[in-house]
């Protein structure tokens, strides 16, 4: 479901709470549960691709399942010395237990 202002509905935040990860319908988006913050990610990783919906998540940081590499999920740095560009997030807002995602903002310098 998309608002007119392009705002992605996305899931509710119990089924997150639960999930910890879960994939944003027709998009290639997650949402993650980290911490007690909802984070809002691309599914690929951008160092090759891999689907991070299959990735770990432990201390704050989203695990690939394909290689060693990590990212931080308050910023989507990727684990230092590894040629691969940050993980994109996306702005969150959560409005009656929804959470919403603006899938077509990027970071500022992405
Ligand atoms: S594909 Fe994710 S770290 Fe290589």
């Amino acid at each position: 479901m998309d608002d007119e202002a392009g705002w992605i509905a996305v899931c509710d935040l119990d089924r997150l709470k639960l999930e910890a990860i879960v994939r944003v319908p027709g998009r290639d988006l997650l949402v993650i549960w980290n911490e007690g913050h909802v984070v809002a990610c691309e599914r690929a990783c951008p160092h090759e691709q891999a689907d991070l919906a299959r990735g770990q998540l432990t201390a704050g940081r989203l695990h690939c399942p394909r290689h060693a590499a990590s990212f931080d999920l308050r910023d989507g740095s990727i684990t230092a010395g590894w040629p691969s560009p940050p993980l994109r997030l996306y702005p969150v807002r959560i409005t009656g237990g929804q959470i919403w995602i603006e899938a077509q903002e990027r970071q500022p310098g992405r």
